[in-house]
């Protein structure tokens, strides 16, 4: 039988760069080889504030774009989180089997809660319902960028404690992160990743900037005086994330890339960037512009909150079962 993966993207941005490259890019070749189900996290959006007309404009967004990346709702299942009850269902119970303290330890909350005086609750209490999402699916495998790796050690660590506790009924699954690619740096300050949420605009390349804005955006990133393209994460972070994302992005090595550019400034070296960049996001926008108004969109989000509906619902069944919630039935 076909594996499972579930993975979610929060529409809590225009996706960037980072995420397609931790994240989508895999989803892609991931979905001729697993039975998949791909999530808008809508629901994990509003732990932090969200204008409406622009939560709900993302949302439509990320959805055209999955599809623009190469995501076949042939093969793979698309749907929004808030259109699945179950969800939000499921996460309160599994609020009720994590423990406040191990929320607190999770470095995420700690980042985003730092400094700010009004911290949802929903904010500590993400990982749960992020566990919940994956669990109700039986899901064997989630793909996600190194930043999510934590939450997945305590969403197997919930499924465990569900298992024993109460009744036996979830896989536990495997987290699946990239070698390469797995996080992408903020063009301003490369020793942070790359966030769709960043206030700063330049610190991102967004899958829908215009050309000349990518160009723009690349040539202004923070490097170093020394003016040699060479790989070395600790001493020429922001050199060594734009190596990256040439390498990735081409397929070709960093020593090859290193070789090419031996002896020639950043300029260059920047502006052959840019255009890699521009050609991989050029066509991806081009399917966006096609589907972004399209009933067809529409369609095969209704789709998929059909049939996640009622795979999630199942599963719903058999956890308030296992713990004693409602009335037996026969
Ligand atoms: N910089 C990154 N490099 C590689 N992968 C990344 N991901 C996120 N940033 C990078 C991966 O993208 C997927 C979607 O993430 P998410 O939307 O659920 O939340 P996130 O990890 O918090 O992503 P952002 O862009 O940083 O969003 P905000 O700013 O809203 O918090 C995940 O698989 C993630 O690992």
């Amino acid at each position: 039988m076909m594996q499972t993966i579930f993975s979610g993207i929060q529409p809590s941005g225009t996706i960037t760069l980072g995420n397609y490259i931790g994240a989508m890019k895999q989803f892609v070749e991931l979905q001729h080889n697993y039975q998949c189900y791909f999530c808008i996290v809508d629901q994990h959006a509003i732990t932090t504030p969200q204008d409406k007309t622009v939560l709900r404009k993302n949302i439509k967004s990320l959805a055209a774009l999955y599809l623009a990346v190469g995501i076949d709702p042939n093969k793979a299942t698309l749907f929004i989180q808030s259109e699945v009850p179950a969800h939000a269902q499921a996460g309160w119970m599994m609020q009720c089997v994590a423990y406040i303290g191990e929320l607190e330890r999770m470095t995420q909350f700690k980042d985003k809660s730092a400094g700010k005086e009004a911290v949802t609750a929903g904010l500590l209490t993400y990982p749960p319902l992020m566990a919940a999402d994956i669990l109700l699916y039986n899901t064997d495998l989630v793909p996600v960028g190194d930043d999510q790796k934590q939450h997945l050690e305590l969403t197997r660590d919930l499924a465990e404690r569900f298992n024993k506790k109460y009744n036996d009924i979830f896989t536990i699954p495997e987290v699946s992160i990239s070698e390469v690619g797995a996080r992408i740096m903020s063009l301003q300050e490369p020793t942070k990743k790359m966030s769709k949420s960043d206030p700063n605009q330049k610190a991102m390349i967004t899958m829908l900037d215009d050309p000349k804005l990518i160009e723009k955006k690349i040539k202004s990133a923070v490097t170093d005086s020394e003016g040699m393209v060479k790989f070395d994460k600790e001493n020429k972070p922001g050199v060594s994330n734009l190596l990256s994302i040439y390498s990735i992005l081409t397929g070709r090595t960093v020593d090859d890339l290193e070789a090419q550019y031996a002896g020639k400034g950043y300029g260059e070296f920047k502006s052959d960037l840019a255009e890699v960049v521009v050609n991989t996001i050029e066509p991806i926008q081009a399917k966006y512009y096609d589907l972004i108004d399209s009933s067809e969109l529409d369609r095969i989000l209704d789709e998929g909150a059909e049939k996640a509906n009622k795979v999630a619902f199942k599963m719903l069944k058999k956890m308030e079962n296992a713990m004693g919630l409602g009335r037996k039935r026969k």
